[in-house]
């Protein structure tokens, strides 16, 4: 089939390289000419696994790029629209963009074709899109707007695309419907998985073919801002419960164990650290609380839901201040700055929050991230952070290690050269990527979130009140 993709992000990105993967002819269209011109040129703009090669096999063949919309527009039988949806200072999406790309489309539509939104938007949106695309076409076509959420993770976009957890098509008329049901018959006939070439399912749990759910627009509308609000809130509903487990010494990790096995409930999405951040549940959480606003409804529980967010990472300098007494003229070593593991998107990053409250009490920052560094050297050169080669080298003569995002590399740290880099072999972990009492038993005191802090028992590390003469 014909698609045409508007918007090269993290989700038109994905989904062009995917689409072509699965055999369709895709044009992907952005009006940023330098973004294009990388990816003509066979650069990848985003750190994502398999993306590079999924580029590399499709590019100039079925996968194309233009700066053009009209161009990418005429004779395509279904246009995605995956531009950006940021927040307005109100908390609601700016719709903007998606606006001025239906007034395009409209000005362009030559035959019939199916406007699919893929960007995550406010129910109701479709019939906006529907009315501009009418108020600007030139002459009375035929189309219809359906709704096809995307719930790709950064970091496992490409397989979470691939092999998702189920296709949602909210579609009101049956002609949408059956085109975008055809769109993704290589997945939900399997054929696509039998190919040597497929990229390999994630793990063996996935469901393969993918469920299909055809809805109304604005049920689909509403299952993406469902999700993402109930995702949100899982993460915070643990992060209370982490509190509350560090105020009567339980684990944490073991309270997920014993809630996550009741299948209603899921181990998934129940890990406790600094809070969620990224470019989507910040945003949709206010956004769906914005919606519900408007449709009279309050929906208080999503106040909350944030409020428990950001108080998690106020909690985490409190317990990085308790674990070091004072802050002010301490060297900490920082792993992880983008909003979590596998990505360098560093957009809400809780990682670079807390690094802005720990300069603002007066500490200097060794950082390392296996992907974000350049990002937050070429966009927030002002915090002043020291960019480290390895996890070793910001460890090097610093107070403390602090875990701050979810990389696999951080899980595995060579712990005696750890040990013996850091001035004071102090770990304050958000993420609970060691056991406490292991790390306690390789020499560290070990803070982490919602279990007791381990120290070694022979050499009580905060005991010590003056070394070298100054007062810790
Ligand atoms: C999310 C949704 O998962 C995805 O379905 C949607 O399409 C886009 O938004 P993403 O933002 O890429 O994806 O990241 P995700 O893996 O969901 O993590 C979001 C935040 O929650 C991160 O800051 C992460 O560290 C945090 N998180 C996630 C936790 O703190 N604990 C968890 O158990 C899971």
């Amino acid at each position: 089939m014909r698609v045409a993709i508007v918007g090269s992000g993290y989700v038109g990105l994905v989904a062009a390289a995917c689409f072509a993967d699965l055999g369709h002819e895709v044009v992907c269209v952005d009006n940023d000419s330098a973004k294009i011109a990388a990816l003509v040129a066979g650069e990848v703009p985003i750190h994502e696994e398999f993306l590079p090669e999924l580029l590399t096999r499709h590019r100039g063949k079925r996968l194309k790029f233009t700066g053009s919309l009209p161009e990418a527009v005429r004779n395509c039988e279904i246009v995605f629209i995956a531009v950006g949806t940021p927040p307005t200072p109100q908390g609601d999406a700016d719709l903007s963009y998606v606006e001025a790309v239906a007034r395009e489309i409209g000005l362009q539509l030559n035959e019939y074709a199916v406007i699919v939104e893929k960007s995550t938007v406010p129910v109701f949106t479709c019939q906006r899109v529907r009315r501009v695309v009418t108020l600007n076409a030139s002459a009375p076509i035929e189309f219809d707007v359906a709704s096809n959420p995307e719930f790709l993770r950064e970091g496992t976009a490409v397989t979470d695309f691939l092999y998702p957890d189920r296709i949602v098509i909210g579609a009101d008329a049956e002609r949408a419907a059956q085109i975008l049901k055809r769109l993704y018959e290589p997945m939900t006939s399997g054929e696509y998985y039998r190919q040597p070439n497929a990229i390999a399912a994630p793990n063996a749990s996935v469901r393969i073919p993918p469920p299909l759910v055809i809805t109304s627009t604005q049920s689909a509308e509403l299952i993406k801002h469902a999700s993402n609000a109930f995702l949100a809130m899982k993460i915070s509903f643990i992060n209370a419960v982490a509190n509350i487990c560090e105020a009567v010494g339980a684990d944490v990790e073991q309270v997920c164990q014993g809630v996550g096995l009741d299948s209603r409930i899921g181990q998934r999405f129940l890990r406790p650290g600094i809070g969620w951040g990224g470019s989507c549940f910040p945003k949709d959480v206010m956004a769906f609380r914005a919606v519900a606003q408007e449709c009279g409804y309050d929906f208080g529980l999503l106040e909350e839901v944030m409020r428990i967010n950001d108080e998690q990472r106020n909690r985490f300098v409190r317990k990085i201040r308790n674990t070091l007494w004072t802050l002010k003229s301490k060297r900490l070593a920082v792993l992880g700055l983008a909003f979590k593991g596998g990505t360098d998107d560093i957009r809400e990053s809780p990682a670079l929050a807390l690094i802005e409250e720990l300069l603002r009490e007066g500490c200097t920052i060794a950082a390392y991230d296996p992907a974000a560094m350049d990002r937050v050297r070429a966009e927030r050169p002002e915090l002043g952070i020291t960019f480290c080669a390895n996890p070793y080298e910001a460890a090097d003569a610093a107070d403390a290690l602090i875990i701050l995002t979810d990389w696999d590399e951080f899980a595995s740290l060579d712990l005696a050269r750890l040990h013996t880099a850091l001035k004071y072999p102090i770990v304050v972990d958000g993420r609970n990527l060691y056991p406490p009492e292991m790390m306690a038993e390789k020499g560290f005191m070990y803070a982490s979130v919602g279990r007791p802090t381990a120290a070694p028992s022979h050499k009580p590390v905060l005991s010590a009140t003056t070394v070298n003469g100054s007062t810790r």
